[in-house]
């Protein structure tokens, strides 16, 4: 069999990248221009200041993906980008990169759902065994998605508003920390303890809905009495505080999830995935069943992460047409 080699696109944020895949599972390369620099100042990412930096570093990425891999385009059998979900603006240029790429090299184009990126990259860790329940944990998202055999996504718990990831990030301006904080806010909450018992809601409910606009409000109100108070606050102690809140939530109907459907294992993905403090509740709590988390490397935003889902795509023929657009509210089928 001769060997097969996908290069994705991934620009759905603030990252531009550009994945070559061999196989089924190795990557050859994948290169990754962050944008955070730019955005920190404004304590968020800025759309359109997000598509201009992705327009200036698209071609050197695909530049650099291929020399690092050490493959010319005439090798390749697919190219593979994200459509959806995310910033339209931002997509757009991932997008007519891949297309004109494609197009130029006469190859066929692959579709990928970016959530789908994050649960695929489970797969450069270890083969997965299906139907599996999948926690996607990112900026944006907060899902629980059965996959009943490859490339078949369906959701069965979503958050009602806030994701996880942005929570994080919201909770860590109010302190002053920077953009994205979810990682200092793990490493605080470790050297700290639960002593401001936060809301946990509906965790006690049988559906497998999140929410964390509450939490996230319960934070920001003893935050600021207690500054008008003239009240000290141990930054240290309030991480661990909201960190035992979210990862209580996440486990509980994580666990809810499992006991309603069938799984022969667990994937948590997405760039709140890098967090310790979860991985570490999760080797507690989940005994029973293999869970699977991506490496740190492909836990953020990744062009890898894109090409490992578009693998399964390839099998199944799942190719568009150069009309391709970006679907910014793109989501899996919902089985709830
Ligand atoms: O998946 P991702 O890279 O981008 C999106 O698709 O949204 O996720 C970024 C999010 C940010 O909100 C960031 O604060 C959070 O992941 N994050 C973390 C950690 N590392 C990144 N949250 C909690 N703990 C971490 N260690
Ligand atoms: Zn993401």
């Amino acid at each position: 069999m001769t060997d097969r080699y996908i290069l994705a696109v991934e620009s759905s944020c603030d990252e531009t990248s550009v994945a070559i895949l061999k196989n089924d599972d190795i990557l050859l390369s994948n290169i990754i221009a962050s944008q955070i620099e730019s955005h920190k100042r404004f304590g968020g990412v800025v759309p359109e200041v997000a598509s201009r930096h992705h327009v200036e570093v698209i071609t050197t990425c695909f530049d650099d993906a291929l020399q690092e891999a050490g493959i010319e385009p005439s090798d390749l059998s697919a190219v593979a980008v994200t459509y959806g979900p995310g910033l339209v603006g931002a997509l757009l240029v991932g997008l007519a990169a891949a297309k004109a790429f494609a197009w130029a090299n006469g190859l066929p184009l692959i579709p990928v759902n970016h959530m789908a990126g994050h649960l695929m990259a489970a797969r450069e860790q270890q083969d997965l065994q299906y139907p599996l329940m999948a926690l996607l944990v990112s900026g944006g998202h907060t899902e629980l998605v059965y996959v009943t055999e490859p490339g078949a996504y369906h959701i069965v718990g979503e958050t009602r508003d806030d994701a996880v990831g942005e929570a994080y990030d919201k909770v860590g301006r109010v302190m002053g920390l920077t953009y994205p904080a979810g990682r200092e806010i793990d490493q605080l909450a470790h050297q700290g303890k639960d002593c401001y018992h936060f809301p946990r809601a509906m965790i006690k409910e049988d559906h497998l809905e999140f929410s964390f606009s509450g939490l996230k409000s319960a934070f920001i109100n003893l935050y600021h009495n207690a500054q008008q108070k003239g009240e000290v606050l141990v930054i240290e102690d309030l991480c661990a505080s909201f960190q035992a809140a979210t990862l209580d939530i996440l486990l509980a109907k994580t666990k809810k999830a499992l006991a309603k459907y069938p799984s022969k294992m667990l994937v948590v993905a997405g760039g709140v995935a890098a967090n310790q403090g979860l991985r570490e509740r999760l080797a507690n709590d989940i005994i029973d069943l293999d869970v699977v988390i991506p490496p740190l490397r492909l836990c953020g935003d990744n062009a890898g992460m894109i090409a490992l889902a578009a693998a399964v795509e390839y099998e199944k023929k799942s190719f568009a047409n150069l009309d391709l657009n970006a679907k910014p509210s793109l989501a899996f089928d919902s089985l709830y």
